[in-house]
């Protein structure tokens, strides 16, 4: 949970905004009445609804968050408050799960789930249910991109739009160098884990989920409209790393080890420890290639 929240800054730079221009100009015009429906798939602690409505790309809107982890909705539910306190808004809780958000003319209502999403598109498609949009923002890495993409798309009404941001695209860059020779190593060994956890156990996507997109969404017959990159650039100022970013930054060099955890050897430790001591130096800078897209469902 501290990860996502650390990594929510992170995503504030790196989104497309021209991706995200696309997405803003392509919405339906809303009413109260008929506010937007919005579905966000492994929505994670709700950091991206935050952002929609602080920035101002969504107004009148019905936001279904879902997230396959219990602790995540939790803690979405918890967060809620504070932010939309701090962005004006008056709250009513309908249920346990369930929002209403009311700011001057603007409603919004936020209901939260706890629910795989492949069972969530078995259970809305015999419901019936139709969405005016989809996102999913750092997500399809870890899910099989053909098995699920088609069944949440079927869920969009005819002219739906879908967003789907900062999908990761093979490239890790860690600086400054340790032995050019050995980073690449470790960094190609790395690679290689999320590839074979892919082949062998059928677990994400593998390190070219960005790029893949493209022939994903032209497979499922969608329009696209927009695709941008949004790299993640992590970097030290004089004043250390903003908000939680050195957290972030521990998380990711932590996944590292936990990916590399079966070929540990003395060298690949060192190097990993001394990659969290130049955090604790304000040293480190990070980049990772990812790509953001917008796009909607051909009528
Ligand atoms: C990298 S996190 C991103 C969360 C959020 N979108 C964000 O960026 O802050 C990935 C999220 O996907 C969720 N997840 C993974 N597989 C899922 C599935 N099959 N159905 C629903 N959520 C899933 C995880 O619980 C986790 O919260």
């Amino acid at each position: 949970m501290a990860y996502l929240n650390a990594k929510k800054t992170v995503d504030d730079r790196a989104l497309n905004r021209t991706v995200l221009q696309s997405l803003t100009n392509a919405l339906p015009v809303t009413t109260p009445e008929k506010p937007v429906r919005v579905l966000e798939v492994a929505a994670g602690i709700g950091t991206m609804l935050e952002r929609l409505l602080e920035w101002h790309v969504l107004n009148q809107v019905h936001y279904t968050a879902l997230d396959l982890s219990t602790d995540c909705i939790k803690t979405a539910i918890k967060r809620l408050p504070d932010w939309v306190s701090k962005l004006g808004f008056q709250v009513e809780q309908i249920g346990a799960t369930q929002f209403q958000l009311f700011r001057a003319q603007q409603i919004v209502t936020v209901q939260f789930e706890t629910i795989d999403a492949f069972q969530f598109v078995e259970q809305e498609r015999e419901a019936n249910q139709q969405w005016d949009v989809l996102i999913a923002h750092a997500f399809w890495d870890l899910v099989d991109v053909s098995a699920l993409l088609p069944k949440l798309l079927n869920l969009l009404t005819a002219q739906g739009l879908y967003y789907f941001s900062i999908n990761f695209d093979g490239e890790t860059i860690l600086l400054p160098t340790i032995d050019e020779t050995i980073d690449a190593q470790i960094i190609n060994l790395y690679h290689q884990a999320m590839n074979d956890q892919h082949v062998h156990n059928k677990v994400g996507a593998g390190t070219r989920t960005g790029r893949h997109l493209f022939r994903h969404l032209a497979s499922a017959n969608t329009k696209l409209l927009n695709a941008g990159s949004s790299d993640w650039v992590v970097f030290p100022t004089e004043g250390g790393y903003p908000d939680d970013e050195a957290y972030f930054l521990h998380c990711i060099i932590h996944s590292m080890r936990m990916m590399l955890q079966d070929q540990l050897t003395p060298q690949i430790r060192a190097w990993l420890d001394e990659r969290h001591a130049q955090i604790e130096v304000g040293k480190l800078i990070y980049i990772a290639h990812q790509l953001d897209f917008v796009g909607r469902v051909a009528s």
